[in-house]
């Protein structure tokens, strides 16, 4: 494959670059974003914040590969996480790199059980059995969800959803944790638990950290650095960056 690998990257220095990115969904007249350019560093906090439809949830797939090697539609320019142009590698080998928790936590829980929402994803990479029980363990305490592993998801309240969803994301040893409004339907209680964890995760665990949200007072106490996202597609050609 045509892509630089690196083998190893220290905190601070350059992990995300977006290089003059557009992105048009199939079939739609306009961008939903466009001429994209953000660099983000490895163990930043970074937090990106929209109104309504101006491209929060099409930002992060464009992180995940999602968009668009699912989506398809139009993309112009790159997206290169931790060394691999989204574009020339496959959404399973980013997923490797990269964990979304998603805007509706119930579309992405879709077992009967904490314990295999959390061992699905490193089932799936063929890991030795030990390996996934460490990681499940792991990634359940991390979310302060330990002792909720016989329970369904179904059971959970709204944060402790979004938690487990983090805790799915986590089994995959991901080193970016991109988070669409994971805390949109959350009282302040359950947004401060999950706000916690995902500090938690980037000061303890170097995660570098993209989050999505149109609540700013929120972030503006956790995240390193907070841009905007501005534009109306159908007024202004696709949202941007500012
Ligand atoms: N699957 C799709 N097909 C066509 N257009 C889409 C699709 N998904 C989103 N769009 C359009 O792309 C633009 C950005 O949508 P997106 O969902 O990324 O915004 P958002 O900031 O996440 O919105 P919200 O705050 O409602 O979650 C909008 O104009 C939307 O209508
Ligand atoms: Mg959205």
């Amino acid at each position: 494959m045509g892509h630089v690998r690196f083998a190893q990257y220290r905190t601070g220095e350059p992990y995300i670059v977006m290089d003059d990115v557009s992105y048009r969904y199939p079939g739609a007249k306009c961008y939903a974003l466009e001429g994209l350019n953000l660099t983000i560093s490895k163990g930043e906090f970074v937090a990106i914040l929209g109104e309504h439809g101006t491209g929060k949830s099409t930002f992060c797939q464009l992180l995940n590969g999602v968009i668009p090697n699912f989506q398809g539609g139009q993309m112009e320019g790159s997206v290169i996480v931790a060394g691999l142009n989204t574009q020339e590698v496959s959404v399973a080998e980013l997923a490797q790199k990269v964990g979304i928790v998603l805007q509706d936590p119930e579309a992405q829980l879709f077992t009967t059980k904490v314990i295999s929402e959390v061992a699905f994803g490193p089932e799936n990479l063929c890991i030795e059995a030990d390996e996934i029980l460490e990681r499940v363990r792991w990634a359940l305490q991390v979310v302060r969800l330990t002792g909720f592993e016989e329970r369904s998801p179904t059971s959970l309240s709204g944060g402790q959803k979004q938690r487990l969803a983090i805790a799915a994301a986590l089994a995959m040893r991901p080193e970016v944790l991109v988070l669409d409004e994971a805390t949109s339907q959350l009282d302040p209680v359950g947004t401060s638990e999950v706000l916690s964890v995902v500090r938690k995760l980037n000061q303890e665990y170097d995660v570098t950290i993209f989050m999505a949200t149109h609540k700013s007072e929120e972030v503006a106490q956790f995240a390193d650095r907070v841009d905007h996202l501005h534009g109306h597609p159908q007024e202004r050609g696709g949202g941007s960056v500012r």
